[in-house]
C-alpha cells in the first residue's frame, strides 16, 4: 500500500487548488494499492519560518510546524499541488517546505501538479529545484493544468487527457515508492 498525501499549496479562501487537489486525490485512489488524501496547508496555520536553527540542524519547535512534520511522517509519498504566484510557488508552500525536517521526506516519492495561465510549468520547475535540497525521488511525470482551458466559469473542468497524465503520475509515484521503500 502506498499512502499518498496530496499537499494543497494554496491557502486562500476560494482557491482553485482545492478542486485540483480533490481531483488528483480521487484519480490516485482509483489506482490499485494506493490510499490518497488531501493535506490542506491552510489547516496547519504555519507562521512565517523564524526558528532559531535551520531544520537540517534541529527540527522546528513551533507547535504548528511540529504538527505539520508529524502529519507528513505518516505518508509514503506526496503529490504537491501548486498554483503559480509571480512565476513561482506561493510563499505559503515555500514556507511550509522550509519547515520540513529533512528525514521526514527522506527516500519518499514526490509528484508535482501545477496550474496557472501558463499551465503550471514555472512553479513545477522551481519545485524541482527546491526539492533537490532533500533526498527524495521526484518523478518526471507531472500534471500541467491551464486556468483558461481546464476551468470553466471558475469551476474545475479538466480536459479529458489530464486523466491519462494523472494516471501516469500515480503509476510513477507507486513504482518510485516501491523502490525507495527498500532504503527507508
Ligand atoms: C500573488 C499572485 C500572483 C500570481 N501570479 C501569477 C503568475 O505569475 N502567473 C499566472 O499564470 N497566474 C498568476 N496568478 C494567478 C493564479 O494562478 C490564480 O489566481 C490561481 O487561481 C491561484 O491559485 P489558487 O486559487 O489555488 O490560490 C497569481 C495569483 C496571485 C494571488
Amino acid at each position: 500500500m502506498t499512502k499518498i498525501a496530496v499537499i494543497l499549496g494554496s491557502v486562500r479562501p476560494n482557491r482553485a487548488g482545492a478542486s485540483v487537489a480533490e481531483w488528483i486525490a480521487s484519480r490516485a485512489n482509483e489506482a490499485e494499492g494506493v490510499q490518497a488524501e488531501v493535506l490542506d496547508l491552510a489547516s496547519f496555520n504555519l507562521p512565517i519560518f523564524a526558528e532559531e536553527l535551520p531544520p537540517m540542524a534541529a527540527p522546528a519547535k513551533d507547535p504548528a510546524a511540529v504538527a505539520w512534520n508529524e502529519a507528513l511522517a505518516g505518508f509514503d509519498a506526496f503529490i504537491i499541488v501548486s498554483p503559480e504566484y509571480n512565476h513561482s510557488v506561493p510563499g505559503s508552500l515555500k514556507n511550509a517546505i522550509d519547515f520540513i525536517t529533512p528525514s521526514v521526506l527522506a527516500n519518499r516519492a514526490i509528484g508535482l501538479v501545477g496550474y496557472s495561465y501558463s499551465a503550471g510549468h514555472r512553479q513545477i520547475e522551481h519545485l524541482r529545484a527546491i526539492l533537490a535540497n532533500f533526498t527524495t525521488g521526484v518523478v518526471g511525470a507531472q500534471v500541467n493544468l491551464h486556468l483558461a482551458t481546464d476551468f470553466s466559469g471558475g469551476a474545475f473542468a479538466p480536459a479529458a487527457f489530464h486523466d491519462g497524465e494523472a494516471a501516469s503520475l500515480v503509476q510513477a509515484l507507486v513504482a518510485q515508492d516501491k523502490a525507495l521503500s527498500t532504503l527507508r
